[in-house]
């Protein structure tokens, strides 16, 4: 009799953790911290809020306004120093990679497995999703940098064809100068200064040139004459915007692009997604050749959805938004809205537009010919403390505050070697 109750006893001890567990209430919730704040921006959230909403779970929105994530990243890291882990943050790149260092993420790498992520998604990305075999993040897009966005009526009017190289750009826009349409629309503000730059180093150096100096870190390329042409090239860039730019945000410079008050902007295809907002078709109201000089090569970003370590009562709600956000079915409804292309291989591109499509190609060819290449501005170059160097660099060259290419080449060479 004793031992029968001491034996129940035992079991009820054993049982107890997995009754409160089970017991313990799923919170049907979704916390997003992001950046996601522009019009296109917001309508592509939309999907997914509307896709989880239709499980049954509740979003709770952490919107910090400002491209790039700056901001967002400082309220993140308010956010988890304070224990305070949302279920999942926009994050770029790198970042990734430090937070899975401290330690604070989540383990998604049984919805991994039960979805083969492994086989859909690129390599190029899993390097950032991924850490000591664990999957910690589900990237969402991929982005790339080295784009035009160009008014096609402006172009029309002033007569003009897209430029193939750097100096037929710079011909286009002293066309636009001169038809009193301002020719290019830049917001200047660092992240975006350094996006455009991204760009111009490609177009300048080539392929391998970007590789050694932007992914590389070498220091023979970064300290290169070529490294200061792309300066003079920026310079000569900048001749050409508006005397408003100061801190302009990135999508009233692409609205200025849709009004047909500037003739183009350099920008990230997220541009793309405030054309589609504004209910603009590509091929008829604007065009997207890349950046002159970078055709064969893409330089990407993917935003990512890092996964944080959340109590065991928020894990399953973590693992919908995870599972939903790398579904075939919204990887292309959600990208179609956002401007970029799918983060898997699988997706077919019906739904896309020209510049989607051509987004989808451009990916798959630079994937397999080895001309992908992480964008140092958008945090897949190297790690957060060198791309804010970067960025800050690029801006003082941009602002006056450095005055000349062989500074800004002599600044940079510091800057990162101080931030290594
Ligand atoms: C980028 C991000 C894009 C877009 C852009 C502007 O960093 O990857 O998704 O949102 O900022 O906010």
């Amino acid at each position: 009799m004793r031992r029968t109750i001491l034996k129940a006893a035992a079991a009820a001890l054993l049982l107890a953790p997995m009754i409160g567990a089970a017991q313990a209430q799923e919170v049907k919730e979704v916390q997003m911290l992001h950046w996601w704040t522009s019009g296109g921006e917001a309508a592509a959230l939309n999907v997914l809020k509307e896709d989880l909403s239709k499980e049954g779970y509740a979003w709770k929105d952490v919107p910090v306004a400002g491209g790039g994530g700056d901001a967002a990243m400082t309220a993140l890291k308010a956010m988890v120093s304070a224990g305070n882990y949302p279920t999942a943050s926009q994050m770029l790149g790198y970042s990734v990679l430090d937070y899975a260092q401290e330690g604070v993420m989540g383990d998604l790498t049984e919805a991994a497995k039960k979805e083969g992520w492994d086989k859909a998604v690129p390599a190029a990305l899993q390097k950032f999703a991924v850490y000591d075999g664990k999957w910690v993040a589900a990237p969402v897009n991929v982005h790339s940098v080295n784009w035009l966005w160009i008014s096609k009526p402006v172009l029309d009017k002033i007569g003009g064809t897209e430029p193939k190289t750097m100096d037929e750009l710079f011909a286009l826009l002293d066309k636009a100068k001169t038809a009193g349409v301002i020719p290019l629309a830049l917001g200047g503000q660092n992240w975006q200064e350094a996006t455009m730059f991204d760009s111009v180093v490609l177009s300048t150096g080539g392929p391998e040139f970007y590789k050694k100096a932007m992914n590389d870190l070498d220091m023979e390329s970064l300290k290169s004459d070529t490294m200061k042409k792309s300066f003079d090239n920026l310079a000569k860039l900048v001749t050409y915007v508006d005397p408003n730019f100061s801190g302009r945000d990135w999508n009233l410079a692409t609205a200025m692009v849709i009004k047909g008050d500037a003739l183009m902007q350099v920008m990230g295809d997220w541009a793309k997604g405030e054309f589609v907002a504004a209910k603009k078709t590509a091929g008829t109201d604007f065009v997207c050749p890349r950046f002159p000089g970078t055709d064969g090569s893409v330089i990407y970003n993917s935003d990512m959805f890092g996964m944080f370590n959340v109590p065991e009562d928020r894990k399953a709600a973590q693992v919908a938004l995870a599972t939903a956000t790398l579904s075939k079915s919204f990887q292309s409804a959600f990208n179609v809205v956002k401007g970029s292309v799918p983060a898997r291989t699988d997706v077919p591109d019906t739904d896309f537009d020209a510049c989607g499509k051509k987004g989808i190609a451009d990916l798959k060819s630079a994937d397999s010919g080895g001309t992908l290449f992480g964008s140092l501005a958008q945090g897949y170059g190297a790690p957060p403390a060198i791309a804010n160097a970067y960025k800050d660099v690029v801006s003082k060259f941009v602002h006056g505050q450095i005055t000349s290419s062989e500074d800004a080449v002599t600044q940079l060479v510091q800057a990162i070697e101080d931030a290594q």
